[in-house]
């Protein structure tokens, strides 16, 4: 749809700055999608994958690094990374994730996978809430270790620990510190299974 066209179906009238035209406002409309699919393109052949605009413009490990993440560590565009936070080296940050370091620090280590969508926190507004700001926000630093499997859209509450090489499942909750080794899903996450063990062979899955 161009500029003329949003036009006729809006009741406000549209006010451009600069004395721009609709016909010169839909010329430059035309050029900037033209770039984007130039960019998409590229993407795809040389990833093949299709990503949102910010990240056509930009590459995850720069996005990394910006923030002061080590080195080979790469994080989607849309990432809400909010104050203190430290990533080691080779950690993987995907899509739609929240970091938030703003209650005193979270930390992540090297060779982590932090899955789409996971949130992890060192915040706490539920007592500011219900006391109608009476009470303020809770904060407490989170640590997650070196070697951490965190699976998709698990939340991580402000407080907790995660030992090395844990490994925690998608939609989990975890609220308590998780052990180093540890497997530990479910919401609350509960902890299922010590230094590797195996949950699915050993019950004989069919
Ligand atoms: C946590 C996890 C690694 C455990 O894997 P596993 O050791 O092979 O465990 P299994 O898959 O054999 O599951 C064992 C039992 O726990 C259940 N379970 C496993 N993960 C669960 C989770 N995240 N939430 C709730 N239950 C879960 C299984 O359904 C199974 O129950 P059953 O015995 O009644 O059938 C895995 O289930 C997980 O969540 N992986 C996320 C993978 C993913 O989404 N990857 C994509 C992005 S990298």
């Amino acid at each position: 749809m161009t500029v003329a066209d949003e036009k006729r179906r809006t009741p406000m009238p549209l006010k451009f700055d600069g004395g721009m035209t609709e016909e010169q406002a839909d010329e430059w409309l035309a050029a900037c999608r033209r770039f984007f699919q130039i960019l998409a393109a590229r993407k795809k052949r040389l990833f093949n994958r299709r990503v949102s605009i910010a990240d056509l413009l930009s590459e995850r490990q720069d996005n990394a690094a910006a923030y002061g993440f080590g080195e080979g560590t790469t994080m989607y565009d849309n990432v809400l990374v909010l104050s203190e936070v430290k990533v080691g080296r080779n950690t993987w940050i995907g899509p739609g994730c929240i970091l938030d370091g703003s209650g005193g620090g979270l930390e992540i280590g090297d060779w982590c996978s932090i899955s789409a969508g996971v949130q992890i926190y060192t915040h706490n507004t539920v007592n500011r809430s219900i006391s109608l700001g009476e009470k303020p926000v809770d904060y407490a630093s989170t640590k997650i270790g070196h070697g951490v499997y965190i699976g998709p859209n698990a939340i991580i509450q402000m407080g907790v620990t995660i030992g090395d090489r844990a490994v925690i499942g998608a939609n989990s909750l975890v609220n308590r510190n998780i052990p180093p080794g540890a497997k530990a899903f479910g919401s609350p996450a509960r902890i299922r299974g010590i230094d590797g063990s195996q949950l699915g062979s050993e019950r004989g899955k069919t």
